[in-house]
């Protein structure tokens, strides 16, 4: 079947500064871009995941992701008593029930257009990110230069953009906020750590609780970056001997999440056995899963000894396969392509709390990782490539974290980062991540099973000219007739039988969802 001929949107403010609701032009106009998700309605949807892991007695919060007109207000039936809900925010916090088991309960939000209901399930067990985690990170804007200050406007921006109404609550802190030994410059130098050994941020975090404090007011996480190693890989103080005072520390500050870096501690390691590249993860996963408090564990060592195959058993939650995206070299395709190409080969391996990790999303206005002193700047990839690297990350079931700069989010960029149906298929309670139904020099095609019984499948276009691509219901294993749905247009494309084919333009996705009639 083909396409129905679908009006393309033509972007033509260019940039714009979306900073506290404001929304300023910028000269640096995006050409090409066009817009295919719908705006959302007036009336109330709520989005985001359908389920949360947590673990018994440790402080919980999440802010109801929801779009629609505001003022909002928002109920939910069947909440454990230990948590209380703000009606006119959506934020839920408290205390995670004692008693483990599952917790349903149903979210309404109501506006003057409407209302919406959603049922949301809380596992209270050992498991934590039973979805995959979503936010943002700024390791690919800010590099060295990063600030509290920055952190918090990121923390605005996610929820004045909107970004936090479709899931998006991590704001995480990478490398660079501690102390840099040997440092002349006045922020970064200093003492690494107290008389006490505690770990001491640098002077451009004066106060760490006051931090993650502004986080928490708005609903939203935070996450926290080291190294097993003496260094982090840019060389500032790592946690090495300071393993356990410092899982506290993060912990007393407020973090919910952790990212586990590698770098320095190669020499610490002695050799590149399994069981000496496995050794920090394992230490540290212990002590975080005896921390009062839930912090996802982040593993980050570029997939050595295929730590796909042993990140859960260590308490990863989700682990990198790769080196840097940011780095990626390719010969034609742009480098998200093959780090997608690598992550979509451990597909057996991805589950609830368990997720393989390709790195972050690097669109809309981003850093230069090669040269890390540059500005950030507009992404030079094309529109279809990054309908094509936002469909590639949902359908493996990867982490969705922006890294691109929260103070120039354009309409292009949060059109992609922000579709409820792509991100459904990301966030899938299921928790399957795509299998590779075909690759070849011109094509990839992924398909996701869902909860639902339906089907996710990305037909990607490898190739530099338009191109139609097909997959048969024996690629595919399934029966029967289908309805079809184009979730970056969110819009019903029919029924279809014994294939389904699309015309998909050069870099570009046909990303679609197969239900069963
Ligand atoms: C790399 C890591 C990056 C970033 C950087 C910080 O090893 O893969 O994601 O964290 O270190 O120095």
């Amino acid at each position: 079947m083909t396409l129905p001929h679908i009006a393309r949107l033509p972007i033509v403010a260019g940039l714009l500064l979306v900073q506290a609701g404001m929304a300023t032009a910028s000269p640096a106009a995006v050409a090409g871009n066009y817009i295919l998700t719908p705006k959302p309605r007036p009336a109330p949807a709520i989005n985001g995941p359908s389920v949360s892991g947590a673990r018994p007695g440790r402080p919980f919060l999440y802010r109801i992701p929801s779009t629609g007109d505001r003022p909002m207000r928002f109920s939910a039936l069947g909440m454990p008593e230990s948590l209380r809900l703000d009606p006119a925010t959506g934020i839920i916090s408290g205390t995670v029930p004692m008693k483990v088991g599952e917790y349903t309960m149903t979210f309404r939000a109501r506006n003057s257009r409407g209302a919406a209901t959603r049922r949301f399930k809380i596992v209270v067990g050992d498991t934590l990110a039973l979805t995959p985690p979503m936010g943002w990170n700024d390791w690919y804007t800010h590099y060295d230069r990063v600030t509290a200050d920055l952190i918090r406007r990121a923390a605005s921006a996610m929820v004045s953009s909107g970004m936090a109404d479709f899931g998006y609550q991590y704001v995480n802190i990478d490398d660079c906020w501690m102390v840099k030994p040997g440092s002349t410059d006045p922020d970064l130098g200093g003492e690494p750590r107290g008389a006490d050994g505690s770990i001491r941020p640098n002077r451009r975090f004066p106060d760490m609780k006051a931090l993650t404090a502004f986080i928490h007011a708005q609903g939203l996480k935070a996450g926290i970056y080291t190294s097993p190693g003496p260094l982090t890989c840019a060389r500032f103080t790592g946690s090495n001997g300071h393993e356990e005072a410092d899982a506290r520390k993060f912990a007393e500050w407020g973090f919910d999440f952790l990212k586990y870096d590698w770098c320095s501690y190669e020499r610490v390691a002695g050799s590149k056995t399994l069981e000496d590249r496995k050794r920090p993860y394992e230490l540290m996963g212990g002590i975080l899963a005896k921390l009062d408090r839930d912090v996802v564990f982040n593993l980050c060592q570029y997939g050595m000894n295929e730590v796909w195959t042993w990140g859960s058993a260590v308490g990863g939650n989700c682990w990198r396969t790769t080196g840097d995206l940011g780095v990626e070299k390719s010969a034609r395709l742009p480098g998200f392509y093959s780090i997608g190409f690598k992550n979509a080969a451990h597909d057996e391996y991805a589950g609830p709390g368990r997720w393989n990790d390709p790195d972050y999303i690097l669109i809309g206005s981003v850093g230069n990782a090669n040269r890390i002193s540059d500005p950030p700047k507009p992404t030079s990839l094309t529109a279809d490539e990054q309908y094509s690297y936002m469909s590639m990350w949902s359908l493996m079931a990867a982490p969705l974290l922006f890294s691109g700069d929260m103070n120039y989010l354009d309409e292009f960029t949060l059109n992609v980062l922000c579709n409820a149906e792509v991100i459904e298929v990301d966030q899938d309670p299921l928790g399957k991540q795509a299998r590779v139904v075909r690759r070849t020099e011109d094509e990839f095609v992924l398909a996701k099973p869902m909860e639902d019984g339906s089907l996710a499948l990305g037909l990607f276009n490898l190739s530099e000219s338009p191109r139609r691509i097909a997959a048969t219901w024996a690629d595919l294993g399934v029966r029967g007739q289908r309805r079809a749905r184009d979730l970056w247009r969110q819009m019903e494309l029919g029924n279809v039988s014994g294939n389904y084919a699309a015309d998909v333009p050069r870099h570009g996705v046909v990303f679609v969802r197969l239900f069963p009639r």
